[in-house]
């Protein structure tokens, strides 16, 4: 059985950066929100052992570094020994972009192995595993709109945010997170803003512009970096209703009704930014639209 499914990006509606922890980790509130832009990844068992891993536009590396292939490494290892499997990865999401290309391979490889396998790891396992390979990849195992607590490893699913069009605007500037968070020094502690309170309280969904959310990455990542300050200042000057940092970038996200405008707004600019016209997607939407289904558009 072979298939193909897509593994979505996601964007930090909100992040928050509460202090350092003692294993140099920062302890975040933030707020994952699954965006449509997304990579393709097709699975199917080989008569070999192994893993087959191939990244045919490149984008990734193809090798043992690449998280697809140690989360499919430790799947096959522990729960199917001797078996293998050839792994296409078809990548759209910029890497270093802050929309969590690589965690998101990473968690799709988890679960839909064992599907293809048809062996079943226990969820608490997986969960596990996911925390070993990077802090944004157990938010991916459960998508949609979530809170990530502690390292951004600890989920919490929330009431799904309305479905938002935003404009995501990558820079083309890689950034490494470990140097954003390092520059941090002592983080200024500052509180919840109220909204966020009063929507995790009630659990009623606000448009996202309302939210009030802020990145406290952004003012270090803006200060070093040229590319991303101009986009950022062009999506504010275009009357964009939210402009936000991902991550620790280099993408930007901006909410738009007319998308078009915001588009004009960086076509002015040099360089190698480059655009993608996206929705969010809900933990059911998304799921609806995990597995790619014959005669379908992949890219949709
Ligand atoms: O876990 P991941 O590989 O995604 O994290 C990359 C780096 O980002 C970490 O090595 C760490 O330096 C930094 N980081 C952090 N606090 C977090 C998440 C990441 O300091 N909560």
């Amino acid at each position: 059985m072979s298939r193909t499914y897509r593994s979505f990006a996601k964007i930090n509606v909100h992040l928050q950066v509460d202090g350092r922890l003692p294993d140099g980790y920062h302890q975040l509130r933030t707020i994952f929100q699954t965006v449509s832009l997304h990579d393709l990844i097709s699975i199917e068992e080989t008569s070999a052992s192994g893993i087959d891993l191939e990244v045919p536009d490149g984008g990734a590396p193809a090798d043992e570094t690449n998280l697809v292939h140690r989360a499919a490494r430790t799947i096959l290892e522990r729960w199917a020994p001797g078996r293998g499997v050839r792994i296409v990865l078809r990548k759209r999401i910029p890497a270093g972009g802050g929309l969590g290309g690589g965690s998101s391979n990473a968690a799709l490889t988890l679960s839909a192995l064992p599907e293809i396998l048809r062996v079943e790891p226990p969820a608490h396992e997986v969960r596990k595993i996911a925390r070993e390979l990077g802090a944004d990849v157990p938010y991916f195992l459960v998508g949609g709109t979530a809170l990530g607590l502690g390292r951004g490893d600890d989920i919490v699913q929330l009431a799904e945010l309305p479905e938002q069009s935003l404009l995501l605007v990558d820079p083309g500037v890689a950034i490494s997170t470990t140097e954003v968070f390092a520059s941090l020094g002592a983080p200024r502690l500052r509180p919840m803003p109220a909204a966020i309170l009063e929507y995790l309280a009630t659990g009623q969904a606000v448009d996202i512009p309302d939210l009030g959310g802020f990145n406290d990455l952004e003012e270090a990542v803006l200060e070093r970096v040229a590319e991303i300050r101009s986009v950022y200042t062009s999506l504010r000057r275009a009357g964009a209703a939210c402009v936000r940092l991902s991550g620790s970038g280099g993408t930007v996200f901006a909410c738009f009704a007319d998308l078009e405008r915001g588009q004009e707004a960086v076509r002015g600019l040099s360089g190698q930014a480059k655009t993608f016209a996206v929705r969010t997607l809900s933990r059911p939407a998304a799921m609806e639209s995990r597995v790619v289904s014959a005669g379908e558009g992949e890219w949709l």
